[in-house]
């Protein structure tokens, strides 16, 4: 068996992609696990079944579209491991995670299969090859990702990064007082970083402001500054909605939850639905701001 958690981006979504620097960290509490058995295998004695009810698949190995991402990670896999064939199990993925929501359900599906197959064959893989098998896929997910998923997830610690310059790991003196609340809209990250893409010049200035924007909360979040925080969250919060990364449903949910007593609050990921995150002051406020997200229309996953 072989599992990985959600992440959320605190700072840097999309700036991330074009070299600016990106915040990460990740969420233990929601998973994504997937593990190899038999029970009941006798049909496809020849090949590899994969049973995911994240995107709701059951199909062998050969069924697979060869660009389907699982069947090009299990390639991959195939050949890092050097497995003469696939095992021919049935590998089940169950996941906490909701797809095209933000939270890095492509990543961490392709890192729990990784993990599951370190532990079928008990070769280990260092978190960087982890993190550089599960890139490849995420191409496929994303068409231009930045490589922050990949990293926060393979990691599971918070990631101050940068394209082309790698990842420093950062030691948070505690965890963030956080909510995590689904808007209920699908996003594939894929539509929106095409779009912001194909109006990158109109975008750019943008694009700089938030990767000053995310440089200056590295300091402030090993500091624990918590109001300093929340500023910086709503700034990039204002910052992603011009680049029109928000969307409606979002800017009235985060409203809300800065009603409600959210000092800072933000879409988190790619954005035009998916995830925002509302950062509290204590438990009276944390209470208030999960009521108000939920008569607002959001489901809260933490
Ligand atoms: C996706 O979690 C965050 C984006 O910045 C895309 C990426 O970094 O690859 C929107």
């Amino acid at each position: 068996m072989g599992s990985a958690c959600a992440k959320v981006i605190l700072f840097g979504e999309h700036a991330v992609v074009y070299g600016e620097p990106g915040i990460a960290v990740p969420v233990p509490q929601l998973r994504i696990s997937a593990e190899f058995s038999t029970d009941g295998y006798t049909q496809y004695r020849h090949d590899m079944r994969i049973i995911s009810d994240r995107i709701g698949l059951n199909s062998s190995y050969s069924e697979l579209d060869p660009n389907q991402p699982i069947r090009r990670l299990l390639d991959l896999l195939k050949t890092e491991f050097g497995l003469r064939e696939l095992p021919h199990k049935i590998l089940t993925i169950h996941s906490d995670i909701p797809p095209e929501a933000g939270l890095g359900s492509g990543a961490a599906s392709s890192i729990a299969i990784i993990r599951t197959f370190s532990e079928e064959t008990g070769k280990a893989l260092s978190a960087q090859r982890v993190s550089e098998l599960a890139f490849e896929i995420e191409k496929i997910y994303h068409g231009t990702p930045s490589g922050i998923d990949n990293l926060v997830i393979a990691t599971g610690q918070p990631v101050f990064y940068r394209k082309g310059h790698g990842g420093e790991l950062l030691t948070l003196k505690q965890p963030l007082p956080l909510i995590i609340a689904n808007s209920g809209i699908n996003s594939p990250t894929r539509e929106v970083v095409g779009d912001i893409r194909a109006n990158f010049s109109a975008h750019e200035l943008t694009i700089r402001e938030i990767g000053k924007l995310a440089a200056a909360a590295k300091t402030v979040l090993l500091e624990n500054d918590l109001p300093r925080i929340a500023d910086l969250m709503n700034e990039n919060q204002r910052l992603l909605e011009r680049l029109s990364a928000s969307c409606e449903k979002l800017n009235h949910l985060i409203e809300a939850a800065r009603k409600a007593g959210a000092s800072g609050a933000k879409l988190t990921g790619a954005g035009r639905g998916g995830n925002l995150i509302a950062l509290y002051r204590n438990e009276a406020d944390r209470a208030r701001i999960k009521a108000a997200l939920t008569e607002a229309g959001a489901t809260i996953y933490v």
